[in-house]
């Protein structure tokens, strides 16, 4: 009888689920987009019941998928749950719905927040970074929270009456895959917690000291459990009575499916924004370099590994821009197209700042700017400045890790939609001078949730029973670009950031 494993990917723009066998290889899957809400400039909501649905039906797609190969739910041992981390879901506690709609990561709305959060401490923005060990920042959860309490009565009044349920996506999910009101479990995992500001990082517990300091005491709190061990079961659908043993957030979940277990591994993940996480060991490191300490993965009850984080906001949504809000390509395909029918940019530099700049600048006054143009430019160029500008922005995440470890990065193992890009991973490779490691299965993030929900449930017992999962047909690009000719392309890069910063209020 198979073994088979389940993941629910919950990503930014799109829900998976993926079924694995014992070597991890894909039985199958199905994939579904859902409508993102911008309501004003700088805000990002989803519907947290579309989160849900779309993982429901993604859930029902895969089994009619696995049943016309000859398969039954049954052959399904158990799930994982992986999701975008930081979006931030206030429910009411009474009837189990959503107060608002999710307000999503990337969203910025809470500038203001965060400045007079910033003036309370002494520190700034690095009021709370002894406990949790992030600086306050828009893209945060409790920050988030902490704007829904001050500007929507409904979030208000629940907290008020002692019936204000915070959670994020992992929490919202599990939530109702495992009963809602009847007897749902209201649990999170520490990769997902320690992305909220209000997880003491050393302790994994929640910390009434960062609890009070946004004001949230006598909020619901999920419990934080490890990462990996039974946390209830579904408990209708066609998975119903099969265990949710798994959780984690996605960027977290792909460094556990790239099997960065050993000091020193890192790995990239190009989604809608761009993740690179690189294993530290079993405690925290506080950077000096703009990077986030962070909860790599906890397995039952084993010691916490903890990762440096470096975060850029914006990679395959710079594609979704050129595509939904300039119109000049059809989608990635192109992007990728228009961009290998050039050599290069012809100078053009893109900084897709967005919404701000993340790791390691941490400039909320940077916006988009494209510099460099002249008569000569071309929609290809463009194109090539896209893909460039993430590489760019892994490289000054890559250069702060390095300065933080002491010993440079020799190898990076990549995955996520750009990563599919021969062309932008050889551009990687050119920007970074190291070699860029990419598997064929590129599901890492869904299989990382898989490795944790599989070894809760016993389908793998140690990290050496993994040794074949994901092992072959990996693509190794390296660099065919001189060292003169890498730096004069990032000193380019260095020029072009600068003219990002400042053009929005601090
Ligand atoms: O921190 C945000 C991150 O978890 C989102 O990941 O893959 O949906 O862009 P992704």
């Amino acid at each position: 009888m198979p073994k088979f494993i389940g993941a629910i990917d919950q990503g930014t723009t799109s829900t998976r689920f993926v079924v694995f066998d014992e070597q991890g290889a894909i039985v199958t899957y199905h994939q579904m987009e859902f409508e993102q809400h911008y309501s004003a400039p700088g805000w990002v909501e989803h519907d947290p019941y579309e989160l849900l649905d779309s993982a429901r039906a993604c859930v029902e797609h895969t089994i009619r998928k696995m049943s016309i190969m000859g398969y039954d739910a049954s052959d399904i041992q158990c799930i994982g749950i992986t999701n975008q981390r930081e979006t931030t879901i206030a429910w009411d506690t009474l009837t189990g719905q959503p107060l608002y709609p999710a307000i999503v990561w990337s969203d910025n709305r809470t500038t203001d927040t965060v400045k007079e959060l910033a003036a309370k401490s002494e520190k700034g923005l690095n009021a709370l970074q002894s406990i949790c060990g992030l600086p306050l920042a828009t893209y945060f959860s409790a920050v988030k929270m902490k704007w829904m309490i001050d500007n929507v009565s409904a979030v208000a009044e629940a907290l008020d009456q002692s019936r204000l349920q915070f959670s994020t996506v992992d929490t919202w999910l599990i939530y109702h895959l495992t009963g809602g009101l009847d007897g749902g479990v209201i649990v999170t995992d520490p990769t997902n917690a320690s992305r909220t500001m209000l997880m003491d990082i050393h302790t994994l517990q929640w910390s009434d000291e960062a609890l009070s300091f946004f004001g949230l005491q006598g909020m619901q709190l999920p419990k934080i459990s490890s990462s990996s061990q039974e946390l209830g079961l579904i408990s209708d659908g066609s998975l119903k009575g099969i265990p949710i043993s798994g959780c984690l957030g996605d960027q977290q979940s792909a460094l556990v499916g790239q099997k960065c277990f050993q000091v020193g591994d890192a790995k990239n993940t190009y989604g809608t924004g761009c993740f690179m996480l690189f294993n530290n060991g079993d405690s925290p490191v506080f950077s000096k370099n703009g990077l986030l300490p962070t909860v790599a993965y906890q397995f039952g009850s084993s010691k916490p590994q903890y990762a440096l984080e470096g975060s850029v906001a914006v990679a395959g949504s710079s594609i979704n821009w050129l595509r939904d809000n300039l119109g000049i390509v059809s989608g990635a395909k192109e992007v990728n197209e228009l961009a290998a029918a050039v050599n290069d940019t012809s100078g053009v530099y893109f900084v897709t700042a967005f919404a701000g700049l993340f790791a390691p600048y941490w400039r909320s006054d940077a916006r988009g700017t494209i510099c460099g143009l002249t008569q000569y430019t071309k929609r290809e160029h463009l194109a090539r400045a896209t893909l460039e500008s993430v590489c760019y922005q892994s490289r000054a995440i890559l250069e702060a890790m390095d300065k933080e470890s002491g010993k440079p990065l020799r190898s990076l193992k990549v995955d996520g939609g750009m990563s599919n890009s021969d062309l932008c991973m050889q551009i990687q490779a050119n920007v970074l001078g190291i070699e860029v490691d990419r598997p064929k299965m590129c599901e890492t993030t869904a299989l990382g949730a898989a490795i944790a929900a599989g070894f809760a449930a016993g389908v793998w017992k140690s990290i050496e029973d993994l040794d074949k999962v994901n092992a072959e047909n990996h693509t190794l690009f390296t660099s065919q670009v001189t060292d003169k000719k890498r730096q004069s392309m990032y000193g380019g890069w260095q020029e072009a950031i600068k003219r990002s910063f400042g053009w929005a209020a601090t």
